[in-house]
């Protein structure tokens, strides 16, 4: 496959709105999550953690299209609770306040080579108290489909607008993971367009979530996240 360039996204995406439920209500909106939608796109949202536990309470905050990227959401916020963390998982549109959090995972489906507008919102109006705890940034993307040093350099430009926006948000590590591409999720003109160019690039459609990579990075945020202490 030749590397999926970042102005070819772009491009792309121009015409785009992302998956059917983007164009359900305007920004993908649906106010469906955690519920299979009329584009049968489902937006996993829950919690886990005993809640006999003392401090810390994550968060793993997401912004999709099409859904792949609260499935990877989900497998971070179980990772983090095996360990003793009580984990709220939800969709960024659904936070009201990350006050109570004592660490947050923010994510973001890409979409014309960039998080998705709502993930980067976000991260920019909530960043005073971003600034003060441990976050981590992730993101789900097609151009690692082939996991080279080149569409690693492309992954890593894909955090750069989320970057610039809230600059005093030092994310603690950031993952990078390739995604899914399921047709019957996109609008018919979504579909079309990636049809097309995928084909080019030779990217078929299937579901690539790599979750041992994914189990291993959010092991690697025990650490910096704080060990959450048992009491009791
Ligand atoms: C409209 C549209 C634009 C996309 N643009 C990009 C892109 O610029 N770069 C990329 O690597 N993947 C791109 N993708 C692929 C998605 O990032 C990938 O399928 C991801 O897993 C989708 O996550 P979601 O299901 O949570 O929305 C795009 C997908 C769609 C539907």
């Amino acid at each position: 496959m030749r590397d999926l360039t970042r102005r070819e996204f772009v491009l792309a995406g121009s015409v785009l709105a992302g998956c059917a439920a983007g164009l359900l209500v305007p920004g993908g909106r649906t106010g469906l999550a955690g519920k299979a939608n009329a584009a049968g796109i489902d937006f996993a949202e829950s919690s886990c953690g005993a809640k006999d536990k003392a401090g810390k309470k994550i968060l793993v905050a997401y912004a999709s299209r099409c859904g792949t990227t609260g499935g990877v959401a989900e497998a971070i916020g179980r990772t983090l609770c095996d360990t003793g963390f009580d984990v709220d998982t939800r969709l960024v549109k659904h936070v009201e306040d990350v006050s109570p959090y004592s660490a947050v995972v923010l994510g973001s489906a890409i979409n014309r080579a960039s998080w998705l507008p709502e993930a980067i919102e976000f991260a920019e109006r909530n960043s005073d108290v971003l600034k003060r705890v441990p976050v981590a940034y992730f993101l789900t993307c097609i151009t690692l489909y082939n996991d080279t040093a080149e569409t690693r350099k492309i992954a890593q430009s894909y955090m750069e607008p989320v970057l610039k926006a809230a600059p005093a948000v030092r994310p603690v590590d950031s993952g990078f993971f390739v995604g899914a591409l399921d047709y019957s999720k996109m609008n018919v003109v979504v579909r079309m367009v990636m049809k097309s160019k995928m084909k080019e690039k030779g990217v078929p459609e299937g579901d690539f979530r790599n979750w041992g990579a994914i189990t291993s990075w959010a092991k690697g945020l025990i650490a910096p996240f704080g060990k959450p202490k048992i009491v009791g």
